[in-house]
Order: C-alpha cells, then structure tokens, then sequence
C-alpha cells in the first residue's frame, strides 16, 4: 500500500466510526485506501458478531481485504442499491475531495456517488482551506501524451504515477494509467471536474464535487463529524 500522512490511530478512529453505521441488511460500498481499510477491518468484526451486510469493493485490494475480513461481497452489476458508501480521501476541502492516491478512483467513484449516504473517513492532514493536492487522472494508455498536453493547456503540470518496485508506470485495476496533474490552488473544482472529464482519452479523475455527505475526521482522542446540511 502506498504510503500517506496522519497517524493510524486516527485512521483507526476515523474508519472504526463509519463502521458503525453500518445498518443491518444493507448493501456497503467498500473504499480503498489505508483508513478505509479500518472499516473494513471493523465491519468484518461485526459480520463475524451475526451483522447481516453486502459488500461492494472498489478495488482489488478492497476486495481482498473484504474476503479476509469475511464480508460477503457483490459487484456493482449484482445490487440493485448502495446505501452507504465509506471511502478515504487523499486531501478534503468543506466536502469537496481529491481521491485517487491508490489509483482506485475510477471504480470509486461508481461506487461512491451510487451510494445513498456517502461518508468520507480522513485523520486531520487530509483537511485544507482550498484543494491543491494533484489530481491524479486515469487514461487510457494510448492516449497518455494526448492527455497530458491537454491537461498543460489547462494550466496543469502533469506527471505519469511511477510503479514502485516494478520498472515503468503503475497499471490501474482497470488496465490504464494515471496522470498526477498539479494545478496549483483549485479555486474552481466543478469547472475543473467538467473540464477533465471532457478530455478524450481520459477515463475518470479524482475530483469529487457534490458527492460527500459526511466527513468523519479520526484525531488522536476522538472523532469529529461533518455533516452536509
Ligand atoms: C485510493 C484513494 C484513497 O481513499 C486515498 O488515497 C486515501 O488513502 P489513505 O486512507 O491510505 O490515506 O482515493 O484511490
């Protein structure tokens, strides 16, 4: 897993708290991520207690940790509804995010936004004023240069995400690969969202703009939750 600020006893908080909103016989998105993988971790502990629940991972590595963990699973195509979602974020700004640090974001973003209830779980580091983390954007191979040129249009310095312990770039779940665009301060995430999206080539970004419904920030004492009025 790759590695993030914050510590993993606010991670801990943080994931452990959506857990338990967790209701019985409902459909669970499952994120990606390292705090993401606390509520996994902890919704396994309350299957394991006779909690009756689906889960739907959004990713390789979620989807292990859900096997391992003895949450039953079921893909996007196999639920008629997700009721709640719980990822992981790598920066939040009010409820806007920057996703996609695990390079999960394309099928997190499915999942998410299907979700009645999303809850973002972050420990304090991931929180700032206005988004300035690079976005990291999802292409098809063949079209990488294309994209990045565009992206340098729009005033973003792009980078291909570098595989570690593995010679050339890092392949998504999906087959693709990921631009990390850094655009400065993002004053302007919605325009910004259309924008990449509108790019041939591109599969999906980790923009996400009016999906979050909660944020559940884990610190070292406590939670503290935000709710989307
Ligand atoms: C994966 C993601 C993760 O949720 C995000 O990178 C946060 O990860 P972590 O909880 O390990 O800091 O978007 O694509």
């Amino acid at each position: 897993m790759k590695t993030t600020g914050g510590s993993d006893e606010a991670k801990r908080r943080a994931g452990e708290s959506a857990a338990a909103l967790v209701e019985p016989g409902t459909t669970v998105g499952l994120g990606t991520g390292s705090t993401a993988a606390h509520a996994i971790r902890r919704l396994g502990e309350r299957v394991a207690e006779g909690l009756d629940v689906v889960g739907v991972p959004t990713s390789f590595d979620s989807r292990q940790r859900a096997r391992e963990a003895g949450i039953p699973l079921r893909t996007l195509d196999d639920v008629d509804r997700i009721d709640l979602a719980i990822d992981g974020a790598d920066q939040v700004a009010d409820f806007e995010l920057v996703k996609g640090g695990g390079a999960a974001h394309a099928r997190e973003k499915l999942v998410d936004t299907a979700a009645e209830r999303f809850v973002v779980v972050v420990d304090p580091s991931k929180r700032a004023d206005v988004l300035s983390h690079p976005v990291p954007v999802e292409v098809l191979p063949v079209a990488h240069g294309l994209v990045a040129d565009a992206v340098r249009d729009e005033g973003g310095e792009p980078s291909l995400r570098r595989a570690e312990r593995k010679d050339g770039p890092v392949v998504t779940d999906n087959g693709n690969l990921v631009l990390d665009c850094d655009f400065g301060d993002i004053t302007a995430p919605a325009t910004l969202a259309r924008t990449l999206s509108g790019l041939p080539g591109v599969v999906e970004h980790g923009l996400f703009v009016g999906t979050a419904d909660e944020i559940h920030v884990g610190t070292e004492s406590g939670v503290r939750v935000h709710e989307r009025e």
